[in-house]
This record gives C-alpha cells, sequence and structure tokens, in this order.
C-alpha cells in the first residue's frame, strides 16, 4: 500500500532517554522503548506564562533556602482524618515546614488554624495546600459525572464544577482530585460512575469543561480550585474490569482513545494530574517514567504538578516492581511524581536517596518546583487563610440547588417510550392533572442517600430529594393519589439472622389499585465507585422479580433506572413499556426526575457509554474496528456469538425525547481535502412533533483504508440545538484535515490519504453518510 505520511511531531521520546540518559540509574528495571508511547496533536499545552516567570524567580529564590528536609515536606501530601479534622501530629510537623499539602482538612476554621502554623512556625513560612476529593459537588451534590456526560452540555459541566469550587473553596479548600477522564470501556468497573464514559472525544470536550468550571482562567480567585485530571493513565481497561488490575495496551488504543482527555485537560491548562494505580504493560504507573516524565512532562512539555493516588508509590513493592520502600521511592521521583499521597516513602528515603547517589539534588528541586510552583499561582503566599464568613453565605445557596435540579433533569436519558397497548400513546410524560392514581414502587423510590453517589463530598447523609419526594411535590395540590411500596432491598443479604424485606406481595396489590406504575430499580450507592467491580449487571437482588410480578398486573409501567453503570438488562427493557435512565442524580435527583416524568423539562440526554445486552458481550463499545469477517447474522463464520447478537442493549449516543426529530439533507462542501483545508458539512434537523426539545446531532467519520486499521465510527463533533414543534435548522460542522488522523505503532500522528464516511446522526449506530477524499 502507497500513502504519504504527514507527521505532526514525532515523539523521539526513546533515543532521547539513551542520548541524555534520563533512564534511571539504580535498578534493574528497564523500560522498554519499542512501539513507544507518544503522542503530538495540532494544539498546544499551555506553558508558564510570561507573568508568571516572576513566579519563577520567587520559586528560585526559595528553593536556594530551603533545606532538603525542607522540600521533601513540600513532595508529602498527608491524608487525615475523613471528616475534614486536625490529626494530632499536624500542629508540629506543619510547624517544621513538613506538610506540603493535606488530604481531608477542611472548614475554614481548620484549614485557617493549621495554615497558620506553618505560616508563622516553618522555617521559609510555606502555605499549606488542602487538597479533597470534591468530586461533583461538596455540599451541593450534581449527578455523578457519568450521569452528567448523558448531557453532552459541556456549558453544563463548568457550571457544576464552578459551582462545587466555590463551595469547596469558601470551605478552605485550593485542590480537587477531578476531573476523572479515565475511558471506560468496561462497565464491570465501579468507576465508570466517575468519569464521562467511553468516547475520547466526548471524554475531552468535558475534561475542558469541567477543568475550567473548577479552575476558571485564574486559580488564585478566592472561589477557584485547582484541578486534577486523573488517573495516568489507562486505568479504565483494568483486566476482567477488576478495579486496580493490570492493563495490557498497545501504543495506538493509548495514544487514540485513552490519552485524548488527559491531553484535552492539559491543554486547558489543568494544574495538576494524578497517576493511577495500575500497572501498563508491566509497568506500575507510580514509577512509570516512560508516561510521566517521556510523554507528559518532555512531550507534552506538561508543566503541572503529577501527584500519586493513595499510597501508590509505596504499593510498588506490593506490585513486584519495587524491592523495599526506599526503591519505590527511588522509582517513582525518578519517574516524575512530584508529590506523595499518604505513604511516606519519600521523607522517609530521599536523604538516603540522595547520599547513594540514586536519585539528583536536581530531581528533588524540581519535583519542590512543580508545588511551589502551584502554590504561588494558586496565591496561597499571599492569601493563605480564607474567609470565614463564605461560609456563611456561599454553601448550598438557592442558585446551587437550581442548578443541581437542572444538571439532575438533564442527566436522565429516555431509552424507551412506547405505549403499553397497541396503537396507543407512548407512557410518558404523566399528566399530572389527570386524577390518575400512581403507585411508587422501589428500593430505590424513596432513598434519600443513593442518589447522592459513592463521593458525597460533604453533602448531608441522607439529604437527596427521592423519587417519590419529587413525585409527591410535582403532585401536591392535584387529585393524584400516590401509593409507595417498597418492596424489597437493593441487595438482600446472606446473612440468616437479617430477615430480608418481602413486600412483592404489597407492591402488587398497591400496582394493582393504581392507574401507574413508577418503579425506581438500580444500583444503591454502594454498589459504584471504587472498588465495586460487579461480575453481574443485572438488576441485583429480587428486583426483577418485583418487577415482573408488578408487571402481571399493571402495564403501566415506567421503570426508573438509578444506576451507576449499564445494566445488562434485555428482559427488563423488553417487557416494559417506558424506561428511564436516571442514573444518581445528586441532591436534587427527585425533583429533576420529576421534572422529566411529568414534562416540564423534555428528556435530551444520550448515552456515554453503551449498554450491554449481557456481561458476556463486554468489553463493548461503538468505535471497534471493522475486524475481516464483521458481524453478519446471515453467515456463521462471522464475528458473532452463538447464543445472543453482538448488538448492543443501547448504543453510545443514544437518548429519545418526547418531541421526534428527523436529519435530512446532509452534504460535504467538497470530495477531496488537502492539507490545510478542512471538511465542512451541514445537515437539516427537524422537529416534527410539536413539542419544543432538545436534538444532539452527531458527526463521526470513518477512515476506510489505514495502516492502523480505524473504528467503524469515530464521533469528532456534536452540536445541541433546541426546536420548537415543526422548525427545523441547519447544522454545520467542520472538521480540519489535521483532526483526521490517528498514532500509528510508534506513536507518531499521522493523516494518510484516502477515503472517508462522514456520518451525521442522532446515535452511535445509525445515521445519513457521505464521503470525501483526503488527497
Ligand atoms: C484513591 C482514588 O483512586 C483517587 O481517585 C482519590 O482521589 C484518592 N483515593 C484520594 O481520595
Amino acid at each position: 500500500m502507497k500513502f504519504t505520511k504527514i507527521i505532526f511531531l514525532t515523539s523521539l521520546f526513546s533515543i532521547a532517554l539513551s542520548q541524555h540518559g534520563h533512564a534511571r540509574q539504580v535498578d534493574s528495571h528497564s523500560q522498554s522503548t519499542e512501539g513507544v508511547l507518544a503522542h503530538s496533536s495540532p494544539k498546544q499545552i499551555p506553558q508558564i506564562k510570561e507573568k508568571n516567570l516572576g513566579i519563577e524567580a520567587k520559586v528560585d529564590a526559595l528553593l536556594k533556602k530551603m533545606s532538603v528536609m525542607e522540600k521533601c515536606g513540600q513532595l508529602q501530601q498527608f491524608a487525615g482524618p475523613g471528616e475534614g479534622t486536625i490529626d494530632p501530629s499536624y500542629p508540629e510537623l506543619a510547624a517544621k515546614g513538613m506538610i506540603g499539602s493535606t488530604l481531608n482538612v477542611r472548614g475554614a476554621e481548620n484549614t485557617n488554624k493549621l495554615q497558620k502554623i506553618a505560616i508563622e512556625k516553618s522555617p521559609n513560612h510555606i502555605p499549606i495546600l488542602f487538597a479533597y476529593d470534591t468530586i461533583h459537588g461538596q455540599k451541593t451534590i450534581f449527578p455523578v459525572p457519568l450521569g452528567e456526560a448523558s448531557s453532552w452540555d459541556a456549558k453544563l459541566a463548568e457550571k457544576t464544577a464552578h459551582a462545587a469550587a466555590k463551595e469547596a473553596s469558601a470551605m478552605g479548600l485550593k485542590w480537587t482530585f477531578a476531573p476523572m477522564v479515565d475511558i471506560a470501556r468496561d462497565p464491570r468497573w465501579g468507576r465508570v460512575v466517575e468519569g464521562a464514559g467511553e468516547d475520547p472525544y466526548l471524554g475531552s470536550v468535558l475534561a475542558k469543561a469541567r477543568v475550567k468550571g473548577f479552575q476558571g482562567d485564574d486559580i488564585s480567585d478566592k472561589d477557584r480550585v485547582m484541578a486534577t485530571a486523573k488517573h495516568f493513565v489507562a486505568y479504565g481497561a483494568a483486566v476482567g474490569g477488576r478495579d486496580y488490575g493490570e492493563v495490557e495496551m498497545s501504543s495506538s488504543t493509548l495514544n487514540d482513545i485513552y490519552l485524548p482527555p488527559f491531553r484535552a485537560a492539559a491543554e486547558q491548562n489543568v494544574g495538576s494530574m494524578m497517576c493511577s494505580f495500575n500497572t501498563l504493560n508491566g509497568v506500575p504507573c507510580s514509577g512509570n517514567e516512560e508516561m510521566i516524565k517521556g510523554v507528559l512532562k518532555n512531550d507534552w512539555k506538561y508543566p503541572g504538578l503529577v501527584v500519586s493516588d493513595y499510597e501508590s508509590v509505596a504499593e510498588m513493592v506490593e506490585h513486584g516492581y519495587a524491592k523495599d520502600p526506599k526503591n519505590a521511592a527511588q522509582l517513582a521521583l525518578n519517574a516524575g511524581v512530584d508529590m506523595e499521597m499518604k505513604s511516606q516513602t519519600y521523607c522517609e528515603n530521599i536523604q538516603a536517596l540522595l547520599n547513594d547517589g540514586s536519585i539528583k539534588i536536581e530531581t528533588l528541586n524540581e519535583a519542590a518546583r512543580r508545588v511551589l510552583r502551584k502554590k504561588f499561582e494558586l496565591g496561597l503566599f499571599d492569601n493563605p487563610f480564607v474567609d470565614p464568613e463564605r461560609e456563611k453565605f456561599e454553601l448550598e445557596t438557592p442558585a446551587a440547588k437550581e442548578l443541581a435540579r437542572t444538571a439532575a433533569a438533564r442527566s436522565i436519558v429516555l431509552l424507551k417510550n412506547n405505549s403499553p397497548t397497541d396503537g396507543g400513546k407512548p407512557l410518558l410524560p404523566l399528566n399530572p392533572n389527570s386524577g390518575q392514581s400512581i403507585a411508587v414502587i422501589g428500593p430505590l423510590a424513596d432513598d434519600h442517600q443513593s442518589p447522592l453517589g459513592s463521593w458525597l463530598g460533604d453533602g448531608k447523609e441522607n439529604s437527596a430529594v427521592s423519587a417519590l419526594d419529587g413525585i409527591k411535590s410535582k403532585l401536591n395540590g392535584s387529585e393524584s393519589k400516590i401509593l409507595y411500596v417498597k418492596g424489597v432491598n437493593t441487595v438482600e443479604s446472606t446473612d440468616p439472622k437479617v430477615k430480608n424485606l418481602d413486600e412483592i406481595k404489597k407492591a402488587v396489590d398497591a400496582a394493582k389499585k393504581s392507574d401507574r406504575v413508577v418503579m425506581v430499580l438500580g444500583e444503591s450507592d454502594k454498589m459504584t465507585g471504587e472498588s465495586t467491580s460487579r461480575s453481574d449487571l443485572s438488576l441485583p437482588g429480587r428486583q426483577r422479580e418485583l418487577l415482573e410480578e408488578v408487571l402481571k398486573v399493571n402495564k403501566n409501567v415506567v421503570l426508573v433506572l438509578m444506576n451507576g453503570r449499564p445494566l445488562a438488562i434485555p428482559n427488563e427493557v423488553e417487557k416494559t413499556p417506558a424506561v428511564v435512565e436516571a442514573w444518581l442524580g445528586g441532591s436534587q435527583a427527585g425533583n429533576g426526575l420529576a421534572d422529566v416524568l411529568f414534562g416540564d423539562v423534555n428528556p435530551s440526554g444520550k448515552l456515554p457509554i453503551t449498554f450491554p445486552r449481557s456481561v458476556g458481550q463486554i468489553p463493548i463499545y461503538y468505535n471497534h474496528p471493522s475486524g475481516g469477517r464483521p458481524n453478519d447474522p446471515n453467515n456463521s463464520y462471522t464475528s458473532r456469538y452463538i447464543d445472543d447478537t453482538v448488538d448492543p442493549l443501547f448504543p453510545f449516543g443514544s437518548g429519545l425525547s418526547y418531541s421526534k426529530f428527523e436529519l435530512s439533507d446532509f452534504k460535504i462542501d467538497k470530495s477531496n481535502v488537502g492539507k490545510g483545508e478542512s471538511v465542512k458539512a451541514q445537515v437539516k434537523v427537524k422537529n416534527l412533533s410539536n413539542i419544543k426539545g432538545d436534538e444532539v446531532v452527531q458527526f463521526y467519520i470513518r477512515d476506510h483504508v489505514a495502516s492502523i486499521t480505524q473504528p467503524v465510527k469515530a464521533l469528532k463533533g456534536f452540536e445541541r440545538v433546541t426546536l420548537d414543534g415543526g422548525q427545523s435548522q441547519l447544522i454545520k460542522f467542520e472538521i480540519p484535515y489535521e483532526e483526521l488522523g490517528f498514532h500509528d505503532r510508534h506513536g507518531n500522528y499521522i493523516v494518510e490519504p484516502g477515503s472517508f464516511s462522514m456520518f451525521a446522526g442522532q446515535d452511535s449506530a445509525s445515521g445519513l453518510e457521505s464521503t470525501f477524499e483526503i488527497k
């Protein structure tokens, strides 16, 4: 095959390693530089700004005055009591300048108290950087990130991140460990809930939005916090979907699928990155010099701070990569990990490592520099304290509450909306003024805790508006009667001493007496998040039985799913006329849900991740290569299962509305595209119904012949549009030639000539197609 390679930026990291001797010196591991993992993109990562040159001089001056132990102190993050109080050991450590950062200390009183000691008593008066996992809210809790990603609404993600930053900073925090930008193609992995799903493009758009929301344009602003893109890297690809598991991955997949959201966060000037627990092709990411020093710091020129994950430096011993904690410190520091979270291998060993030449003083200085640079950029030297008054008026404001309600509603994906009878009207929206009786059934229907998700910041326990609360307040004052029955628990206890809830009969009775049934089923908060991998993605416990019994007596059932990952529930979906994916919607989950169920908000969410039909189909994702024998149901010797289809339950990008939209007149402006040019496309979207609504028009491409086989479809852009009933609009989309490439096996970003298709669709599985050539 003949083609011209256009190389935008070739990584010479492997060569640089050997020429400049960056490789580790005193250990037996030597990382392979074959198929080197690199990345390039036409966009630049912001470097230290002109106005910050003053900061570099200040850092230099400070470093000159600091002792080795004080520098070590800057590299240590202590993880203290979860409730945010000051550990009894901290005051003395702070006075010695040994606390670079804390995880968990928060509340203006606590942070100010500890800060005062650091500022007044430590040898060089260096402020402490207070960090916390403000993931999807601090006090006001927004939908879990995967839920919010279903909105395909970058402005919304930016707003909720800003609202979270406002509350976190009012409580004395200046650093958050969000956003998680890990691509997740395996819903068995419990942490899919924390990210933006399976797609690198959508993931990158949301990564930028969230970083912008946390940091704003200037992280020293009082209502902003420094963001962290985590977990670097490929953490979401753990084998078997088991959290912390090993990752084996080609450099093309790493560069084209898993790295782009990190790159996007870096382009948005994210202040820090956190390295991950997993190994990547055998090397723990906390000691992965090729990725941290090589790709991130050398190739990308990322100027930010790299922090380890919780004890992940020390865990390199358990991995069988470091021989002892001292060796772990050496490997991590030389790999480019600037700050150690929780474990203390740095502070305990750096002096000895310097003494025996295992690390260089320049390496220690560089790590300390990156920490101090951020402290200056955050304005901590000028304003180390937080005004305690802010806590009185900046937490849980009515505006934040309202935003949480909007976000909850916008995160909802309408998966199915049929009529229970042939030819009848779709079941949703429900009519609040019909006087109909409604049975509200299920273990999550009146759960005030689960909607808060697994990271609930300082959100009050059991404080979420439940589905039942939301429905009740929507119907307040109407004739409608509500019957609530829990039915079963989310998970049944296996302890013989615990009496499991068995209210299935009561639920069936309530359903019999009611005109409509809303069943709220799914996963509790304890079933999603870190270390909650599942081997079975059906409805847990006896929820399926509950649903089936109810359906026997009443067909007018709306199944509302509250969960943190795709579920494999083909039978439930087939038997139930209406299915709503509500995720874990945060503080205002029930109100947002009721807004959608009763038609005050027309649902417009789209799935950011594929729903499988069975666990056996996993991993399943839309942007897979074709293979030589793509699935053909009429031909046995093609890619298939003998016991099910290869189709997903719901594809990536799908989601319905109470309106009905149609795409037409899809055109591309030219059939040949050359370097420096771009492909311009347009498509007409029409609202065929008489209900105002939003559609998310999605643009995908396919590169038909390439030196590395390319996905059958890859998302390259989308636009959300609001249309009145009957209204239509032309949507324009432009993609530059430079964004039509991919990474080859050596990490080079290339655009190859040949034929391409572009698709305009309402989801990833269907759409209009047009073709063009790259010259
Ligand atoms: C471990 C998690 O992997 C990480 O995401 C989190 O930020 C840290 N713990 C700190 O809580």
